[in-house]
């Protein structure tokens, strides 16, 4: 049986979807069998995410309905073949799958891989609800913004009424010049603040996208920070990226300039 892990943030526009593809993406470099449903019904993102979209032929809609069976419906990733994606429906339809299909769907899947990972829709709302139910572990997203880590704790509390039985976080889009000046809020302060495990800390970064994790250079820090959450998520690590690093030192205060 796989572990069922929503991503979830409240807020929209943290980092659900980067993070639920580049977690898919590194996990199953590692050999393990992921699946990644997207939650997230009427706007198709994690398809358009992972550039698999015009492959897609069946949605989640289609295996709701019964017009597809589930692994008709999965989309195999064309670079790492233990991945592939449950897209969601480009039409607003969000209505038509109700919670106990979603969560009969993340249950079928479950049986033959070893993560399924669910991205979850902003708000807290009927779409929340649906996602959070069928998984059994929560990755809370958030930034350093005040309005974000806001957010969080509001769905920190609504996540602990669920069935979930083990929950951590991800501050995205730290910038560690900024926490080294005291500009910003720490990611350990924000974990502390959410009483939450700090399962990762991913930095600002322009190279951000899915297959960041791919080009294999790591030039400011994003792929080491989302190894070391892949990590953290399987077990094998228990550290998190630390954004200040770089900009630390002579060499780091030349960099400010
Ligand atoms: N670490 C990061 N640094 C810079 N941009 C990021 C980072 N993480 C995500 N983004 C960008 O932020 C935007 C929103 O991300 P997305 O994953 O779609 O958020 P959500 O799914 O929570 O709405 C995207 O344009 C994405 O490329
Ligand atoms: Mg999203």
């Amino acid at each position: 049986m796989a572990r069922t892990i929503v991503v979830a943030s409240g807020k929209g526009g943290v980092g659900k979807t980067t993070v639920t593809a580049n977690l898919g993406v590194l996990l199953a470099m590692d050999g393990k069998r992921v699946i990644l449903a997207d939650a997230d019904i009427g706007l198709n993102n994690l398809d358009v995410a992972l550039c698999i979209e015009n492959r897609v032929v069946y949605d989640i809609v289609d295996v709701a309905e019964g017009r597809a069976g589930l692994r008709d419906a999965l989309v195999k990733d064309k670079f790492v073949p233990t991945l592939s994606v449950l897209p969601s429906a480009k039409a607003n339809c969000s209505d038509r799958v109700r919670t106990a299909a979603f969560a009969g769907i993340i249950a079928e899947a479950s049986t033959y891989s070893d993560y399924v990972l669910i991205d979850a829709p902003a708000g807290v709302e009927a779409g929340f609800h649906r996602a959070v139910s069928a998984a059994r572990e929560a990755i809370v997203v958030t930034t350093p913004h005040v309005s974000a880590i806001r957010d969080a704790d509001r769905t920190v509390s609504i996540l602990s009424t669920y069935n979930i039985s083990r929950m951590g976080l991800v501050v995205n889009r730290v910038r560690g010049d900024l926490v080294n000046r005291g500009e910003t809020v720490p990611p350990e302060k924000i974990a502390a603040l959410l009483r939450l495990p700090l399962y990762g800390v991913i930095p600002e970064s322009d190279a951000v996208g899915v297959y960041t994790v791919l080009n294999a250079y790591g030039r400011d820090g994003a792929a080491e920070a989302y190894r070391m959450l892949k990590e953290y998520v399987a077990g094998s690590g228990n550290e998190v990226y630390d954004c200040t690093r770089r900009f630390r030192g002579l060499f780091g205060r030349l960099k400010k300039f």
